[in-house]
């Protein structure tokens, strides 16, 4: 619809007021929150602040990515320091030192030879970046019908036309028309009936990898490119992966040739106890997808680590000719960059990744004291992360998780994430164990108090 309001040349208007008509917020109902907003105005290690000062416990730090807590300072230092030495360099046929700094650091947490990394401004644009790779990897290897891409059922790789593709919820997907061409999916790995109330990776489901078998099988491998999972799938509401079942999954793609991809917006940098769910497992996939825990939520960044043979297929050809025809005007941003590197020094210096691994067991146990509360249909924890499905009210699928975010946030000064009927936690790696038991007394009568 055409702009009637203003005409082109008008400047920037004066006292327009701050209500909250303009701001369309994202993956949010906007009606229910602009009745009852929940704003955040300020945030310090585990706490987050309303405009009018109240203190709100972080139980998902943020949105699962302020992994070294809010607001430390060494990191707004960094940013600080950057933003008046180099405000921006060109991301494309230049760089500034602190690119190839951080590129070095990522490479030396990752395992194997998982020592190329491609920069970006978010998980979306990672996964896409991942996928593209991959497609462009078999394409220069002479493999151009590899075209297929494998993920999984209620896997989330965000929102770009890749990862909706890809991805497997379906309120995703539905009004997103007919997204990329051949695409497949594997089961989810989630039983209820099998795996309820588990600490950790569950016993059963390694056999749902053969699944892939199946698949390669039906499509013939010479036409696939690369499977995608996020090693513990976080947004569909926490599902830490059967024993067995990321092996099996590279046992499978290393027969038939096929790239295999983890996603590691989440369970990278510390939040399942390692620098990569990836060592966690054992598993080396082909690729890494990362963002959030990179700045610890201070400034975008995603990206992609890549193994060396992949990087180094692509170095063919004159030499002045661009190798991979991708990039953002963001890659390697300098204010990211520089966020980047003070948060690994926090991660490092403070020991937060075997933090989160030595509390992992204290952290399981807090969250499963909540079996037999009225309503708790299943727990699940993996590292510092849990999701707790509720019952739902009758046919109003999502409502009472969603009171109960409303709830834990106005009532009891905690912030809790919800996706469908689960609630999903997953504190800074600098909670402590008193926080802890906060966390999940504050939960407790939130659950209750919306049976
Ligand atoms: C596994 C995974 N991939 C991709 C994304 C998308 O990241 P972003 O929202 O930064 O685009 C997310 C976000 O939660 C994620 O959990």
């Amino acid at each position: 619809m055409p702009s009637t309001s203003r005409s082109q040349n008008a400047a920037p208007p004066v006292g327009v007021p701050n209500d909250l008509d303009a701001f369309w917020v994202p993956f949010t109902p906007n009606r229910a929150f602009k009745r009852a907003p929940r704003l955040i105005a300020r945030a310090k290690d585990m706490h987050y602040f309303t405009p009018d000062g109240r203190a709100v416990l972080d139980g998902v730090a943020g949105l699962w990515c302020t992994n070294a807590g809010h607001n430390r300072d060494p990191i707004v230092a960094a940013i600080q320091d950057q933003a008046a030495a180099l405000d921006y360099a060109p991301a494309f046929q230049f760089a500034h030192p602190k690119s190839f700094e951080l590129a070095s650091r990522i490479a030396a947490l990752t395992p194997g030879d998982l020592n190329r990394v491609f920069f970006c401004n978010s998980g979306s644009e990672a996964v896409d970046t991942a996928l593209k790779i991959a497609l462009a990897y078999h394409h220069v290897r002479g493999e151009a019908s590899r075209t297929r891409l494998i993920g999984r059922e209620r896997g989330y790789h965000g929102v770009g036309f890749g990862g909706i593709s890809v991805g497997g919820i379906v309120a995703n997907r539905r009004h997103f028309g007919t997204l990329l061409a051949g695409v497949d999916h594997l089961p989810a790995t989630y039983s209820r009936e099998h795996q309820a109330f588990t600490k950790g990776e569950p016993d059963w489901g390694a056999h749902l990898a053969d699944d892939l078998e199946r698949i390669v099988a039906l499509h013939d491998a010479s036409t696939v490119a690369a499977v995608i999972v996020e090693p513990m799938a976080g947004s569909t509401g926490v599902l830490p992966p059967p024993k067995g079942y990321l092996q099996k999954l590279r046992a499978i793609c290393d027969r038939h040739g096929i790239l295999l991809i983890f996603d590691e917006v989440i369970t990278g940098f510390g939040r399942l106890g390692f620098a990569f769910a990836a060592e966690r497992y054992g598993v080396a996939p082909d690729m890494i997808t990362f963002a959030k825990g990179i700045t610890s939520g201070a400034v975008p960044m995603g990206g992609v680590i890549a193994r060396d043979g992949i990087y180094e297929t692509f170095m063919r050809g004159p030499e002045h000719v661009v190798e991979l025809f991708h990039g953002y005007t963001y890659s390697a941003h300098p204010l990211a960059c520089a966020a980047g590197l003070a948060t690994l020094d926090l991660y490092r210096d403070e020991k937060l990744f075997e933090r989160a691994k030595k509390l992992e067991p204290y952290w399981a146990d807090a969250a499963m004291a909540l079996k037999g509360t009225p309503g708790v249909l299943d727990i699940r924890t993996v590292g510092l992360t849990a999701g707790i499905d509720l019952t739902s009210r009758p046919d109003a699928f999502g409502k009472r998780a969603y009171e109960a975010m409303e709830r834990a946030f106005h009532d009891h000064g905690l912030m809790v994430r919800i996706t469908g009927e689960t609630l999903a936690l997953s504190p800074p790696l600098i909670v402590s164990e008193p926080q802890i038991g906060e966390i999940f007394d504050k939960l407790t009568r939130v659950i209750k108090a919306v049976m």
